[in-house]
């Protein structure tokens, strides 16, 4: 079973993330934790050119950097997993190159269709869970986590975060727009809802869904 979680940046992925590895574990299911970009050598490489580079990246060259790194952990990672009856937790997938390269950068929703489709050999998340938060209040999160002032370019930030409230607004739309086309992969939640919250219906959904 392949679990996905998306939204942006400080929507509260790693959070949920690290409930769900600790509830499925207390039922002993052994969830393979993985987060984009990065989780092979090679894709870790990558993820620090991507998120650490201070030098700009065209739009197209950071588009096939997330899909080079996304192709590694496909292939040394998630499909041998899957093939074992693991069930995998991926940190973002194919929808945040959708959301961000497609929405935020504005790259062409066709030219990311083929290429999400070379790079993942074509895999579907069983389930999707959508962590929906404005970017003013997702980043305001993350800027008071790392006690921070609130400001979009601030050196600490990493790559992608220094891209600024409007390109998040795109990308929040983006997710929103997904969602509505194809809808039935996706659970949405409020990501402003207590953590403890999000995580019992991210439960409720899995054990409704595994009964049926
Ligand atoms: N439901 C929540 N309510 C309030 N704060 C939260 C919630 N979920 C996460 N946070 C806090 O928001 C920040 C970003 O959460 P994180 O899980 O790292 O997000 P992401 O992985 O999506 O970037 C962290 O400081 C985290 O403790
Ligand atoms: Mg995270």
């Amino acid at each position: 079973m392949l679990i996905t979680f998306e939204g942006i940046d400080g929507a509260g992925k790693s959070t949920q993330i690290k409930k769900l590895v600790a509830w499925l574990a207390s039922r002993d299911v052994e969830a393979v934790t993985l987060r984009e970009p990065g989780g092979t050598a090679v894709a870790e490489k990558i993820r620090s050119i991507l998120l650490e580079s201070r030098e700009d990246i065209s739009p197209i060259g950071e588009l096939l950097l997330f899909s080079a790194s996304r192709a590694e952990l496909v292939q040394e990672v998630i499909m041998p997993a899957l093939s074992s009856g693991k069930t995998v937790i991926l940190d973002r997938f194919y929808d945040s190159t959708s959301a961000y390269q497609g929405y935020g950068r504005g790259i062409d929703l066709e030219v990311l269709r083929s290429i999400i489709a070379i790079s993942t050999c074509a895999i579907t998340p069983d389930i999707t869970f959508y962590l929906d938060i404005k970017p003013e209040e997702a980043l305001s999160r993350k800027f008071s986590a790392k006690s921070l002032p609130l400001a979009f370019d601030h050196e600490e930030l990493d790559r992608m975060e220094r891209s600024g409230l409007e390109f998040y607004r795109h990308v929040r739309q983006g997710y929103l727009d997904i969602i509505s086309r194809e809808g039935d992969r996706f659970v949405s939640l409020d990501a402003l809802e207590d953590a403890e919250c999000i995580h019992r219906k991210i439960v409720e959904t899995l054990n409704s869904r595994i009964q049926a």
